[in-house]
């Protein structure tokens, strides 16, 4: 089946066109990064109205960019949920208009998940594999044991690693989003010169939790010490905190459930660091370690696409009820 792919979650306007046959047709994303960066983060409202200006020229570049039109398409996919309500609104509203008009099934489907399986649009995974999914919203781990046997291992308590990433940037002056510019900066500096804290909880926990490490990193700043300190060198020491923890927890995980599989989802696992200390670990302890490219990391409509294909072609397809929905189904 084709599937047309709206992707409206959070602050990115995105569209795709997916074939099984014919691989990934076009990925469109539509960036509201600049509107955002004058406030240091996404203002909800200003994300509803970017994603109605949007969504019409993104979702026609993505058939264009395809090839496809009304009677090529077979079936339309979009973020139901979680993520910004409004944003989110402004997609589902969109698709399912389209599905009413074009008469096509039409699915709703979880950010989450469709974060957990973007790999597969570059190689398949055996199952089951454990996912961290690291991401603005979400650091969670999940045991993926099929299509649609997703289980919650553990995640944040407080905030995501994304979130850590981004507060961290804006303690440094470095702007929104944060994470990119970290991870640029953190290249030449040194991981080691400050001991940041890691919060690792109890030994077998799958959780999460970044809040300590934020305050630990403003009262460095505030204090002699880090108002001497070089910039490169507490963005590195800042990103080896969060990068040791992600790792940490991931492979332990792996360990526990007796899985020799991880797969990295979201935002952050665009990160440099994260990418080659986790890439080490697997080598070093026989896990296969699966990386998306970073385009596939980051938030995207390829990733709802898929997702919506495997259900729609399964027979599955949501009903004229489909609504939005906030907060993550996910949990213990
Ligand atoms: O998955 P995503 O695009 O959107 C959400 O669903 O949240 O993730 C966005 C998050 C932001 O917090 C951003 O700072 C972070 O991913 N991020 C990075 C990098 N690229 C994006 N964090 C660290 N290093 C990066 N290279
Ligand atoms: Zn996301």
């Amino acid at each position: 089946m084709r599937i047309l792919g709206i992707e409206s979650s959070c602050d990115d306007t995105a569209a795709a066109v997916y074939d099984p046959a014919a691989g990934l047709l076009s990925n469109v994303v539509s960036s509201q990064v600049d509107v955002h960066a004058l406030y240091g983060g996404v203002v909800p409202e200003l994300a509803s109205r970017e994603h109605i200006r949007s969504v019409v020229p993104v979702v026609e570049k993505a058939l264009d960019d395809a090839r496809s039109g009304r009677d090529a398409i077979d079936g339309i996919a979009v973020t139901a949920g979680p993520g910004l309500i409004g944003s989110l609104l402004v997609g589902l509203c969109f698709a399912k208009s389209l599905a009413h008009a074009w008469q096509k099934p039409i699915y709703g489907a979880d950010h989450l998940e469709a974060h957990i399986f973007a790999v597969f649009l570059e190689r398949p995974v055996a199952f089951p594999f454990v996912a961290l999914l690291v991401s603005g919203g979400h650091t969670s781990l999940f045991r993926v044991s099929g299509w649609d046997d997703v289980d919650f291992l553990g995640g944040t308590r407080d905030d995501a690693a994304g979130e850590a990433f981004d507060k961290a940037a804006k303690l440094l002056g470095l702007g929104y989003p944060g994470g990119v510019a970290i991870d640029r900066l953190a290249a030449a500096g040194d991981p080691a010169r400050y001991p940041f804290p890691r919060a690792w909880l109890s030994h077998e926990s799958a959780d999460f939790s970044f809040s300590g490490l934020k305050t630990a990193l403003r009262t460095f700043l505030a204090s002699p010490a880090g108002r001497g300190a070089r910039i490169e060198d507490v963005a590195a020491s800042f990103q080896e905190a969060v990068v040791d923890v992600l790792r940490g927890k991931a492979l332990a995980a792996a360990a526990r459930e007796g899985i020799p599989r991880v797969v990295l989802a979201g935002g952050v696992s665009a990160n440099s660091r994260l990418r080659a200390r986790i890439a080490e670990d697997g080598a070093r302890s026989g896990v296969e370690v699966f990386l998306p490219s970073r385009a596939l990391c980051t938030d995207n409509a390829a990733m709802v696409a898929l997702l919506g294909e495997r259900r729609l072609s399964a027979g599955v397809a949501s009903g004229p009820d489909l609504n939005a929905y906030a907060a993550s189904r996910f949990s213990r």
